[in-house]
Order: structure tokens, then C-alpha cells, then sequence
């Protein structure tokens, strides 16, 4: 059979173990680097908090921004190492116009949404609140910090280079909304990591792999080389941004097509090669291609992928886990009818290679990770994940443990991957108890 364009993509997309190396050892680099200050590709952006303990404890409430979808939470902490509960969620979807309108009109509407959720619950007390904010923020302590650029297509004007909670309370007060006080701003990947602290303490790292893709480690504090004000802590969470990390990675023609279609090009490599936002994108590149020169969908693209982001994760999923009827539910959704066999062997094919590229990188960039962090214990480690990718995409957990044991196996060191859901609710919950906390002596500064 005639070699095909997505016989070359699949080509192009191999991780070999050695590259896995390379980038690992890349990453420790690029941490280091951004530990002490230096240039680098991954920010390193102390979070001023460690690792939960447990023991907190008490009501608070949570924001969460960092996609489409925005939420509000009461949480419950009961402390003791007991499991922490959602006592109230609301779930919003923010407009095109919230996004990427004026910064005002978006935290309006978040305030907005908060005032209705308090007044819906009759939540009527004074409350703590952490605010979960999954953009790259450098802190100024634990309840403020500048949001340095915005990343998955947020483009709200007037905020990158202002301090988020003053803006987000400026809102709270045009609101009219006097009895919630925000004591904590932190990473989705941090409140990942605490969420799953609070049960279980060889918790050091938080994981993205949803929309966005990015790690929170927890590093000895005499390794950060640069300003982090007097926070006291022996350890410190790092959210590293590591969906800018940008060495050694294996960019493609396609990589470098898609960054020139996204808002921020130049920016993000890794993330555009492996979060959730960018996958279908990089599928949709490849099937163009293979439209174009195999001449596949008789040379006519159809709309679903003359358009940029009509096929989406939740297809590629159905075309990943390759059964007959799922498929052909789907192509009768995309395209009208169930596909010829190579069609439909072309797209299983170019998802597949997409989906085991991202794990592959999301192995390696882990273990780097790993090698700059903090343990409790030496002979196990607990990285807590949160996303879509690692939770729904079919096969992905399993390509990624696989591919970890690849690259660290002979470490005698166990790492487990848990699914760790609401990192963003709880875990800011959590962050905020530390740091009311911290008043004491908890290591917060
Ligand atoms: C993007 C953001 C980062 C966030 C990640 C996952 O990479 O820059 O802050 O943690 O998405 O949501």
C-alpha cells in the first residue's frame, strides 16, 4: 500500500524514549534557570503556600476561572485528614465578550455570578474565599498577584500587568457584595496538588491535562534562588508554567502551522503540542492535508473541518477508542453519513498519534519535574492530575503511566498518577485555610 500524508504525521509524532530523555533533561535545566531568575521557557512562579497537612479545617468559599466555564463553591473542610466536601457549585459559562471584552465586563461578571450563588444559597455570613485564577500570576504573597500574560485565548483587556484581586474585589464592591474577603490566589495545578494533599501526604506535584496543560511541584525553598518576600516555609508549591516550556521539544511543520492560527503565537509550544485545547486542532491540520494531497473526502473539505474548532476532544475520543458504532455515530453527527474505511482509518490514525504524543511529552515533562521536588517519602510519590485528557480520553492514563515507567522504572521510586477532580474548588478552599492559617505557624507567607 502507497505510503499516506498521515502515515508521515504518525511518523513525525514518534516520542522515542530517547527524546523523552532529552526533554526531561531539559526541563530540569529550564527549572533551575527559572528557579534563580534567569531567562527560561518555564516561569517557576512561587505559589507561597507548601503542601496541605490535613488538618485544615472550616466553611470557605471558592472561585474558579480558567476556562469557559466559571464556578462557585462552598466547601467544607472537616480537617483530621477527613475528605473534603462541596456543600454548594454553581457552574456558569462565560460569553465571547466576557473573555476578551474589557476587564471590567469580566470580573463584573464573575461578581456577578458570586452575589447570585451567595443570594440562591442564602449564604449570608462573612466568608474567606480562594479564588483559583489558571493563568500565569506572579504572587505578590498569598492573596495578590499580576497576571503576566493571558493563555487558551483569554484576551480581556486592561488586566495583564494589573494586580487580579484588587480588580476582582474592585468588581466585588461595585456589586454591592461586602461579606466575602479574598485571602487566596492560586494555580489550578496547586489547588490540584492540595486537594490531594489533604488526604494523602506524598502529594508533590499537580497536573493539568485538560484544556490547558501544566504542573505545580513542590520544591525545597533553598532551591528558589529568586525573590519569594519572607515567606518562613522549608518547602514552597511552584507553579511552573510548564505549558511554556519550549527546549528540546520535537516540533513539527504542523506544530508550527498551528501556533501561527492561535492568539499568542510563539508562546506555549509544549501546551499546543499536548493540552486539550489544541489536540483536534493539530488533527483538523493533518486531515487538511491529507484532504489536499491523498485527494481523502474526494479532495472536498467538509465543514467540520473548514472551520477551526467545530471538531472537538469529545470526537477525537470516539475515533480513539475506534469502535465501529461509535465512530460511525459520530461521522453521521460530522459529516452526514458513517465514513469509507479510509476516511475513517485515516482519522482514527491521526487521533491516536496525536492523543500518544501528548501523553509521551506529559511523561517526560512529569519526571523532569520530579527530578527538582521535595519528597515526604523517598520510595513514593503522589502526583495528583486533574483534565479531561487524563480523565476521559480513552487510553490516555494508561499511555502516560506507561510512559513514565519507561523513563523512570529504574528509580526503585514508585509513582502513582491519581485522578484528583476539583482542584479548583477544594484545593482553593484548602489554600485558603493554610493561608489563614499561616497567621500562625503555618508556612504561609
Ligand atoms: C494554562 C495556564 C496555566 C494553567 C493551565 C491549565 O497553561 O497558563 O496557568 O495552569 O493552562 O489550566
Amino acid at each position: 500500500m502507497q505510503r499516506t500524508i498521515i502515515d508521515d504525521v504518525a511518523r513525525d509524532f514518534e516520542l522515542p524514549l530517547s527524546r523523552m530523555q532529552a526533554i526531561r533533561k531539559a526541563v530540569g535545566a529550564e527549572m533551575d534557570a527559572g528557579l534563580a531568575g534567569r531567562k527560561s521557557s518555564i516561569a517557576m512562579l512561587p505559589a507561597y503556600c507548601d503542601a496541605a497537612t490535613g488538618h485544615e479545617k472550616g466553611d470557605y468559599l471558592a472561585l474558579d476561572l480558567g476556562g469557559t466555564n466559571f464556578r462557585v463553591s462552598m466547601i467544607r473542610l472537616p480537617g483530621a485528614g477527613k475528605p473534603p466536601r462541596v456543600v454548594a457549585e454553581a457552574k456558569y459559562r462565560l460569553t465571547r465578550e466576557q473573555i476578551s471584552g474589557a476587564g471590567t465586563v469580566l470580573f463584573d461578571a464573575i461578581a456577578g455570578y458570586l452575589g447570585k450563588f451567595l443570594k440562591d444559597h442564602a449564604f449570608t455570613h462573612p466568608h474567606a474565599l480562594g479564588y483559583t485564577f489558571s493563568f500565569p500570576v506572579r504572587l505578590l504573597g498569598i492573596a495578590e498577584g499580576i497576571l503576566l500574560k493571558w493563555t487558551k485565548d483569554f484576551s480581556a483587556k486592561g488586566v495583564v500587568g494589573r494586580r487580579i484581586v484588587t480588580l476582582q474585589r474592585q468588581a466585588l464592591a461595585r456589586k454591592h457584595i461586602g461579606n466575602v474577603t479574598i485571602t487566596a490566589l492560586a494555580n489550578d495545578t496547586v489547588g490540584t496538588l492540595q486537594a490531594r494533599a489533604v488526604l494523602d501526604p506524598d502529594c508533590a506535584a499537580g497536573v493539568i491535562l485538560g484544556t490547558g496543560f501544566n504542573i505545580a511541584i513542590r520544591v525545597p525553598t533553598r532551591r528558589i534562588r529568586k525573590d519569594y518576600g519572607n515567606y518562613p516555609g522549608a518547602s514552597m508549591i511552584i507553579n511552573m508554567e510548564a505549558g511554556g516550556f519550549g527546549k528540546a521539544l520535537p516540533r513539527t511543520r504542523l506544530d508550527r502551522k498551528l501556533d501561527r492560527e492561535t492568539g499568542n503565537p510563539g508562546h506555549q509550544f509544549a501546551e499546543k503540542m499536548m493540552s486539550g485545547k489544541y489536540l483536534p486542532q493539530l488533527v483538523r491540520l493533518a486531515m487538511l492535508e491529507a484532504i489536499r494531497k491523498d485527494r481523502l473526502f474526494g479532495g472536498r473539505v467538509p465543514d467540520v473541518f473548514a472551520r477551526q474548532e467545530s471538531f472537538g476532544g469529545q470526537h477525537m475520543d470516539a475515533f480513539i477508542a475506534g469502535s465501529r458504532t461509535g465512530i460511525d455515530a459520530v461521522s453521521r453527527d460530522l459529516f452526514g453519513a458513517p465514513l469509507p474505511p479510509a476516511e475513517r482509518r485515516a482519522l482514527v490514525t491521526a487521533c491516536r498519534t496525536v492523543s500518544r504524543r501528548s501523553a509521551r511529552l506529559a511523561a517526560a515533562l512529569i519526571v523532569g519535574a520530579l527530578s527538582r521536588a521535595e519528597f515526604r517519602s523517598a520510595r513514593r510519590v503522589t502526583v495528583a492530575v486533574d483534565g479531561s485528557l487524563f480523565e476521559k480520553s480513552p487510553g490516555y492514563a494508561r499511555l502516560l503511566q506507561a510512559a513514565i515507567r519507561e523513563l523512570d522504572g529504574a528509580s526503585g521510586r514508585r509513582i502513582r498518577l491519581m485522578l484528583t477532580k476539583d482542584g479548583s474548588g477544594i484545593g482553593a478552599a484548602v489554600i485558603a485555610a493554610v493561608a489563614g492559617a499561616s497567621a500562625g505557624e503555618q508556612g504561609c507567607a
